[in-house]
């Protein structure tokens, strides 16, 4: 029986994946980048800012040393977290506070498993923060999805074994780290089909049998 849900964060709960984009995009011209386009942006979804930078720079030619690697993932900070100034409740994506309210109903605890190091800034900007349980995310882990261990994370912090964890994810590195750690999920969002996930819909509602998923 499942006795948490564990939910990735932007393109989860969130609408954020614009802002990534405009803000790579952003640094990507600085740097003479021209042809980073939203298809590039589909490949850093899920994946850390360090890994998401190599996407950026895949598309030129220049070599970059590790300090600038990192003056440029904390510029593409910098530029994300003026775009996330203005996020408030209207970011959260459809079906997502029926389905929070509904397994908070339930008795079924709500964490996050995200790669995001801005999680506690979006949670509290987009008001979800009362929603959720436990909060595992980039600031707590090494290592990025397809990488377990963001979701062995937030299952230790809510006291659950894995297999008592569903997650719900839009990424395919999300479903592979699930997988990866014996949890079952759900993918969601416009790429639901391709995810491989054990379950998928458009949102959270549309084509969710949540008694089934949480036996
Ligand atoms: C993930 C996003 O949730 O967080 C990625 O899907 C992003 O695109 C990653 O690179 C890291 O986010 P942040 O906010 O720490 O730069
Ligand atoms: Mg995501």
């Amino acid at each position: 029986m499942i006795k948490g849900v564990i939910f990735d964060l932007d393109g989860v709960l969130v609408s954020t994946d614009k802002m990534h984009f405009y803000a790579w995009k952003k640094l990507a011209h600085k740097l003479g980048i021209t042809n980073y386009t939203e298809e590039d942006n589909k490949r850093q979804k899920g994946v850390s800012r360090m890994e998401s930078l190599e996407v950026v720079l895949s598309k030129g030619t220049t070599i970059y040393s590790r300090e600038d690697k990192l003056k440029f993932a904390e510029e593409k900070n910098k530029y994300y977290v003026e775009l996330l100034e203005s996020l408030d409740s209207q970011a959260v994506l459809i079906d997502v506070i029926e389905t929070l309210e509904m397994l908070k109903d339930r008795g079924v605890l709500i964490g996050i498993g995200s790669a995001s190091k801005n999680t506690p800034l979006i949670l509290d900007k987009t008001g979800l923060n009362k929603y959720i349980d436990e909060v595992s995310c980039g600031l707590d882990v090494t290592k990025s999805k397809p990488d377990p261990e963001v979701f062995i994370v937030a299952a230790k912090k809510l006291n659950l074994k894995n297999e008592e964890c569903l997650v719900v994810e839009d990424s395919k590195s999300g479903i592979v780290a699930a997988r990866a750690c014996h949890m079952r999920s759900l993918g969601v969002g416009p790429e639901h089909e391709q995810l491989g996930a054990d379950y998928n819909s458009l949102t959270m509602q549309s084509n969710v049998d949540w008694d089934e998923l949480l036996s």
